[in-house]
């Protein structure tokens, strides 16, 4: 009995992760991807990459340009209307893309 609801549990859980991830990549392409790039490594200069960050980290980030505690002119435009649950799905996608690492 116990076992049977873990699993239920375990589904609903990685189901809505997995929601998280998909609506997290709609918006990304929408909003996100013309800087960041469309697969987190980013196409411009001088934005970071997404890639594999953080999901803690990318919320803690976007929920400061939010607040104005981290200033920066455009990030501060594009994460003012962003709600916490979008938060977590841009955050979801950025951390759900699987980077491997090279050292020189
Ligand atoms: C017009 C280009 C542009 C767009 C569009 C854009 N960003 Fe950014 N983003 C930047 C730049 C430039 C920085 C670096 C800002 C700084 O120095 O604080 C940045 C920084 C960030 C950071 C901090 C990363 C770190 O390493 O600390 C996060 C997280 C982030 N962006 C997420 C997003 C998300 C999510 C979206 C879409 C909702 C988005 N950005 C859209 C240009 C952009």
């Amino acid at each position: 009995m116990k076992n049977i609801l873990l699993i239920g549990l375990m589904a609903v859980m990685s189901s809505s992760y997995a929601d998280d991830v998909s609506a997290g990549r709609a918006k990304a392409d929408v909003a996100c991807a013309l800087c960041h790039g469309p697969n987190g490594v980013a196409t411009l200069p001088n934005a970071p990459n997404l890639a594999g960050q953080q999901a803690f980290y990318v919320s803690e980030q976007l929920k400061s340009y939010r607040s104005g505690q981290r200033q920066n002119a455009v990030m501060g435009v594009i994460a003012k209307p962003l709600t916490d649950a979008e938060i977590s799905q841009l955050a979801a996608w950025y951390s759900a893309i699987k980077v491997t690492v090279e050292l020189p």
